[in-house]
């Protein structure tokens, strides 16, 4: 049985309910239940994982529903601290299936490493004898990871740069490597200190630094996806979710926000499952500088011929599935258990849907009712909850809060007195 990320009711039961639904409708297993339950990560795996362990550090974790992507269902595991983010998620998600939910494709996983040479007296002279050692060179890098060549990976080509420097200018040596389902910074960076001596041999020069680079241009997954102009209230909102887009575009005060709002989406899963949340932060930076030198918005929204509102998005998404605490950390596991995703590239999709999932939320609340009224029910729902409410009462003391501008504690406990008492 494949998932079904339709849940009704989900939002409105208990964590222990809703755990037990995603054994329903995802068929997670009772262990994997258990660690998105707890945390999962015991205090010796995580005095394994860094330096100086004192404790672990929980957050929620959330499930997004409603996402169909490539004609899948899948619920979305989401880390964050910020109330709406899987609610916004969710309705996105549920606005967008009804045109077929989000449709995605990637580039082939690579990542690259620079090394880099000073001191070359003839950099255009080195470039040329660089690219007539790339047979050895490559050769070179691919034994440093068998096991990567064996599953189809390694090095595809070498790319040779010149930019200025200090006192002349430094040549670059780039080993573009197919990491296959691994975030591939490890592997790349022990490629490129392997071959770093012989390239500063090749260029005559005296070698750097040695390192991966973040600007993951060549590793880019992208999501599209068509929301019904019916089900947003109409042309006009359209049209301003438009003009809000085009703000960004043309802005970089809006764009930093704009897409602040796609990483609250596309953090939230990378930290999930174990990624490297900084990574696809600096992918994602340097992807939104344009090629005329400006910081613009990562996404696009145009109208399509049925006046329905078409959402894209495209950047760097350097995620893996195998090493790093991807494979280590237990609720990060059932968090891929629970995508059902078996390939990096599957997970680079999902995660770039939810990044255009929470896009869109955002800029239909801005270019309508504005974000404060959601946050502020959500808000009120905690607060509801906190000062004992039940699952019935809930709604109704959310109501009076909001109807009173009134979203405290006192107040909560107030309204939940009243309506006890007229009860009885
Ligand atoms: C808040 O975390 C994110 C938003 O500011 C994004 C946006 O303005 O597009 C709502």
């Amino acid at each position: 049985m494949t998932t079904q990320s339709r849940i009704p009711g989900f939002r409105d039961v208990s964590p222990a309910g809703r755990r037990a639904a995603l054994a329903e409708h995802a068929q997670l297993a009772p262990d994997s239940l258990d660690a998105l339950a707890t945390g999962g990560l015991s205090l010796d795996q995580a005095d394994h994982m860094i330096e100086n362990v004192v404790g672990t550090f929980a957050m929620p974790v959330g499930v997004a529903t409603n996402f169909t992507v490539n004609g899948a269902d899948v619920l979305v595991p989401m880390v964050t601290e910020e109330p709406s983010v899987v609610a916004a998620a969710s309705n996105a998600a549920r606005i967008a299936r009804e045109r077929g939910g989000f449709h995605t494709s990637s580039t082939s996983p690579i990542m690259q490493a620079q090394v880099q040479v000073l001191d070359v007296a003839d950099p255009e002279g080195a470039r040329a004898r660089l690219h007539e050692a790339a047979a050895e060179l490559i050769g070179l890098a691919d034994e440093q990871d068998p096991r990567l060549v064996s599953l189809g990976g390694g090095v595809r080509e070498l790319r040779v740069r010149t930019v200025p420097g200090r006192g002349g200018s430094y040549v670059l040596v780039h080993l573009v490597v197919d990491v296959r389902d691994a975030m591939g910074a490890n592997a790349v960076n022990t490629m490129a200190e392997a071959v770093a001596g012989r390239i500063g041999e090749i260029a005559g020069g005296r070698v750097l630094l040695r390192i991966l680079t973040n600007k993951a241009d060549l590793r880019l997954a992208r999501a599209r996806a068509v929301f019904a102009a019916e089900a947003l209230g109409g042309a006009e909102v359209v049209d301003d979710i438009v003009h809000a887009g085009a703000l960004a575009e043309a802005d970089p005060y809006r764009a930093a926000t704009h897409n602040k709002g796609i990483m609250n989406g596309i953090t939230a899963v990378v930290l999930a499952t174990g990624n490297d949340t900084r990574a696809v932060e600096a992918g994602a930076h340097s992807h939104a500088i344009g090629a005329d030198g400006r910081y613009s918005a990562l996404s696009h929204f145009e109208i399509d011929r049925d006046g329905d509102l078409v959402g894209t998005l495209e950047l760097p998404m350097p995620v893996g599935l195998v090493g790093g605490a991807t494979t280590v950390h237990p609720a990060a596991r059932a968090a891929v258990g629970l995508l059902g995703v078996t390939t990096a590239a599957g997970l680079a999709e999902i995660v770039t849907a939810v990044g255009l999932a929470q896009n869109f939320a955002a800029l239909r609340a801005l270019a309508t009712e504005g974000i404060q009224r959601g946050h502020m029910s959500l808000h009120a729902r905690n607060i509801a909850v906190s000062a004992g409410a039940t699952a019935e009462e809930i709604p109704v003391v959310v109501h009076r809060l909001i109807a009173d501008r009134a979203v405290r504690t006192e107040r909560a406990e107030q309204v939940l007195a009243e309506l006890r008492s007229a009860g009885h």
